[in-house]
């Protein structure tokens, strides 16, 4: 079980949503909060919010779009505080655009964002996990990752990037008998305004997800070593729907209405 209390625990995406939900929760186990985020005035709000707890956080403006200055500013988080036991890659972008409608731009910043992002960060730590023994890498990826979805061609397929990349680290991990945990975690659309206006057919069977609820979740599973966390349970439904014929499967997914969650769509298109 990786216990939280007197860890460093790094987290992408810490100014808002679930980043920001999920630094007040693991800061309370007492761990050392390193937030980092492209957007300036809301890692400072939350590094307000987690000094009047006497929680501990450090707070880092960075844009993980541009690989450089991932590795930059992970060289300053190593000099402050030499390792990082618990990564936690949580920054995320959405386009919502149909293929021909979003720039070649926007679709590479979320490749940028969701996926490539990901190899940096952990190139740039893993290093002091091995000199330590020990560490713990994190992808929040999305159901988006096990199923596509029209309007998301390059979300989804970024996320499927990520769950790769997940489980590749994992598999990679225990053939070189490290002792590196890895945990993916895929929500369905969770209410968090990143995915606004998105509808679900039939909420009682997969309802829009609470963020306080989510980040919860996330934070067990990370303390349970959980190396997959799926919420709800019903988006596990997706894996025996793949042995189907693809007509069929792709029928009783249009009678879920997943192919028509993003309609009415009017989240976050890119900004942050
Ligand atoms: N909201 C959902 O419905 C949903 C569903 C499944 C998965 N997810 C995933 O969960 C994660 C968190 O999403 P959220 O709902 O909390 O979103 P959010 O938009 O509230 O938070 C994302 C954070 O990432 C930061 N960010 C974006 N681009 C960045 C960049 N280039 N560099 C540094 N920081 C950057 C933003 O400033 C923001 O603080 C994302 O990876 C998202 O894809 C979200």
């Amino acid at each position: 079980m990786s216990k939280l209390g007197d860890k460093n625990v790094l987290i992408t995406g810490a100014a808002s949503g679930i980043g920001r939900l999920m630094a007040h929760k693991i800061s309370a186990h007492g761990a050392h909060i390193i937030a980092w985020d492209i957007n300036a005035a809301g890692l400072e709000a939350l590094r307000s919010e987690l000094e009047a707890k006497d929680r501990k956080i450090s707070t880092y403006v960075c844009n993980i779009a541009e690989r450089e200055t991932i590795y930059a500013t992970a060289q300053q988080v190593l000099d402050s505080h030499q390792v990082v036991d618990v990564l936690i890659n949580n920054a995320g972008i959405v386009q919502g655009k149909s293929i021909l409608e979003a720039s070649d731009e926007a679709i590479i910043r979320t490749f940028d964002v969701n996926t490539l992002s990901l190899f940096w960060m952990t190139r740039a730590f893993m290093p002091a996990m091995i000199t330590k023994g020990s560490g713990h890498i994190v992808t929040v990826a999305s159901a988006g990752g096990i199923v596509g979805t029209a309007k998301l061609t390059d979300y989804c397929a970024s996320k499927f990037g990520a769950v790769g990349f997940d489980e590749s680290l994992r598999l990679e991990m225990q053939r070189q008998k490290l002792n590196i945990k890895t945990t993916v975690v895929c929500p369905f659309y969770i209410d968090t305004g990143m995915f606004a206006g998105v509808k679900s057919r039939f909420g009682w069977f997969l309802p829009i997800l609470k963020p306080e609820n989510v980040a919860d979740k996330v934070v067990k599973a990370i303390q349970r070593n959980d190396q997959r966390a799926i919420l709800p349970w019903t988006v596990k439904l997706i894996y025996p729907l793949r042995l189907l014929p693809v007509g069929l499967a792709d029928g009783i997914m249009g009678i879920i209405g997943i192919n028509r969650t993003m309609d009415d769509f009017t989240g976050r298109q890119g900004n942050h």
